[in-house]
């Protein structure tokens, strides 16, 4: 998805939660059924091995679009740079291609974060800089102080959450919406509308939902799986398409209290 000269690959492989030779192998498989966009952060513990897998995967990295955020303790200005710096020796790679902040509160100020990623683009260490979680009006402010443009706002967004306000901002600033928990915690399975979409199209509900989120516009997914058996079917989701009924049907399932990511010391007041 092309934004303000950063090519977006419209489906990302999420990593949370995942380390060792295990996330090791999953990436490679990842990487070989067609991934090009993985999903990172420092606080996942894990950079060491994203990049040790996109070494064993021999996927040249220009191919890979890596994103990777700031944990809220470095938000600092003694620590922010040297926080990416790690980051890049992790990673095995002189460049991300990506970098937001995670959460917009339980660090430094919005002012400080936008300083922070907006010098990690001078010095080359960063190609597009973005921000987690923030709200519609955080983002507002965030993108008026920014010398850069950002690129992404990443959050949780799935068929039983409403993000049309944040949408309506995110198409005002000119980003896109980068989704989290498209699943929801699995809640997405035990959907019937979902199931008999899925039936329709000879398809799973995993590539239902992730196809709902891409065919919407400015939306990147992110999708995760441990099972290595699963994903080659979550990356299947550019050979089909949903009709405006069914995309009408899926977004008409959002419910009020559907937010399942929020830490209260981290998060914002959402829209
Ligand atoms: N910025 C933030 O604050 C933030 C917060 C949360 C997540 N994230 C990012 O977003 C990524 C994705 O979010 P998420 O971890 O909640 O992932 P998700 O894609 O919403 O859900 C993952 C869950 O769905 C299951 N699943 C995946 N494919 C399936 C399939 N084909 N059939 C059945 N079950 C399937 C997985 O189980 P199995 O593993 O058993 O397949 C897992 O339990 C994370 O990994 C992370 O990179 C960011």
């Amino acid at each position: 998805m092309p934004v303000q000269g950063a090519h977006i690959p419209a489906l990302g492989f999420g990593t949370y939660g995942m380390n060792g030779p295990h996330l090791r192998n999953v990436l490679v498989a990842a990487l070989g059924h067609g991934f090009r966009h993985i999903d990172t952060a420092q606080m996942y513990g894990n950079e060491a091995e994203v990049g040790a897998a996109i070494r064993d995967a021999g996927v040249s990295r220009s191919e890979i679009f890596i994103t990777t955020k700031v944990w809220v303790a470095n938000y600092g200005a003694a620590q922010f740079a040297p926080s990416v710096d790690q980051s890049l020796r992790k990673l095995k790679t002189d460049y991300i291609d990506l970098l937001l902040v995670h959460w917009p509160r339980g660090g430094a100020p919005i002012a400080a974060q936008i300083e922070g990623l907006n010098r990690a683009v001078e010095q080359g260490k960063a190609r597009h800089i973005g921000v987690s979680n923030y709200n519609a009006e955080m983002l507002r402010t965030a993108v008026k102080m920014s010398p850069r443009h950002l690129v992404t706002n990443q959050v949780e967004y799935h068929p039983f959450l409403d993000q049309t306000a944040l949408l309506r901002q995110i198409a005002a600033s000119d980003a896109s919406l980068m989704a989290y928990c498209g699943m929801a915690v699995g809640r997405v399975f035990g959907s019937e509308i979902l199931r008999d979409i899925a039936a329709k199209h000879e398809r799973s509900v995993a590539q239902v939902v992730l196809r709902w989120l891409i065919q919407q516009p400015r939306v990147v997914a992110l999708s995760r799986t441990e099972k290595i058996e699963r994903i080659a079917g979550n990356a299947a989701v550019f050979d089909f398409a949903l009709s405006e009924a069914e995309m009408a049907a899926i977004t008409a399932l959002r419910a009020p209290d559907s937010r399942i990511v929020d830490p209260g010391h981290l998060a914002p007041a959402w829209d």
